[in-house]
């Protein structure tokens, strides 16, 4: 059977603006967003009563006011799992360059710093024999660590809010993070946004971390307090950072944390692989037509 809609399309790569969307979105049955489009009460009432689904280009969903959305009786549809090898992959190797200071590297043989071999020059840290620990072992955790384990790491630990079975695939040893933070070479955050995780990497987290240790985040910028970062990377406190999330996002070119050798940042190109973004795209498409027509949506949200 066939269905028929009409489409309101903000036909462009950059997000649409907040009154453009306030003004597309008004009497619509169905809503497909981006992780930068944040669907508040405003939204939702300039949505109106017909709202009855929206669908997200992204598996998390911090920027949806859930607790609204489902007070009105509106499902929502994101897109968990097709973007977890991509999200993974690009975790590890935000990982590799941190560690291994492929920046500077790459920095130092496009201005001549690069004289000769030097014994201790752009040294690093590798895998080998190291503890790893990461913070929220879900989908994506698992499959980082998945990829991790054949670099010859010694110990997989791991935190969140209870034990994983599927944990035993990596060997991974479920730890209190007090544990997890100083016992660890590299520390990988990929936990979900919720009001227990924003600001959970503060001072206090950073100061139980090895001073030589490297943190990564994969997760979202809001999980990190960027200041106290800053202070832990320029003190000396942590080894080096690698971030895909800040906030805001984009970080602004004057941030602090961007003058730092030791500290990379992408920007938010976790699932950024052509073939993902295409099957993310027709989830989250499919995801709103079933929305649209009552029927079992292929990744709905349990609410
Ligand atoms: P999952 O829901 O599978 O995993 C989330 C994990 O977070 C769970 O293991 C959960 O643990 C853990 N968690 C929740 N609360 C806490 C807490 N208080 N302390 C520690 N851990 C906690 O989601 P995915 O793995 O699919 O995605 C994870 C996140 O990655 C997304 O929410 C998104 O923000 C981010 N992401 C970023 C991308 C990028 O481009 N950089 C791409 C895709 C996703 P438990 O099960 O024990 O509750
Ligand atoms: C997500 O899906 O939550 C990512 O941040 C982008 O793919």
């Amino acid at each position: 059977m066939k269905h028929k809609c009409n489409l309101s399309l903000w036909d462009s790569d950059e997000p649409v603006p907040r009154a453009e969307l306030l003004k597309g979105v008004a009497g619509a049955h169905g809503l497909l967003c981006l992780l930068s489009d944040k669907i508040d009460t405003e939204v939702l009432d300039a949505a109106g009563p017909n709202l009855k689904v929206i669908s997200t280009l992204s598996v998390g969903f911090d920027h949806l006011a859930i607790d609204e959305i489902k007070k009105r009786g509106i499902r929502v549809g994101y897109t968990p799992d097709v973007l977890t090898d991509a999200t993974a992959e690009l975790t590890v190797a935000l990982l590799l360059a941190t560690a291994r200071r492929l920046p500077e590297g790459v920095e130092e043989v496009k201005n001549g710093g690069w004289s000769t071999w030097k014994p201790l020059w752009l040294c690093g840290y590798g895998l080998s024999d190291s503890t790893v620990g990461v913070i929220g072992l879900g989908r994506i955790g698992l499959a980082i660590a998945r990829r991790l384990k054949p670099f010859g790491v010694k110990r997989l630990l791991y935190t969140g809010r209870q034990p994983k079975p599927q944990a035993q695939e990596v060997d991974g040893e479920y730890v209190p993070l007090d544990s997890l933070l100083s016992e660890s070479d590299f520390v990988i955050v990929s936990c979900s946004l919720t009001p227990k995780t924003q600001g959970l990497c503060d001072q206090t987290f950073f100061s139980k971390m090895k001073k030589t240790a490297v943190f990564i985040n994969t997760s979202r910028g809001a999980v990190v307090n960027q200041e106290d970062l800053f202070k832990a990377l320029s003190s000396g406190q942590i080894a080096a950072a690698g971030l895909d999330v800040t906030s805001p996002e984009p970080l602004p070119t004057d941030h602090p944390l961007l003058t730092l050798k030791n500290c990379v940042v992408l920007p938010h190109i976790g699932s950024a692989t052509y073939s993902t973004r295409g099957v993310m795209a027709e989830l989250s498409a499919n995801n709103l037509l079933a929305g649209l027509t009552g029927s079992e949506m292929p990744s709905e949200l349990k609410l």
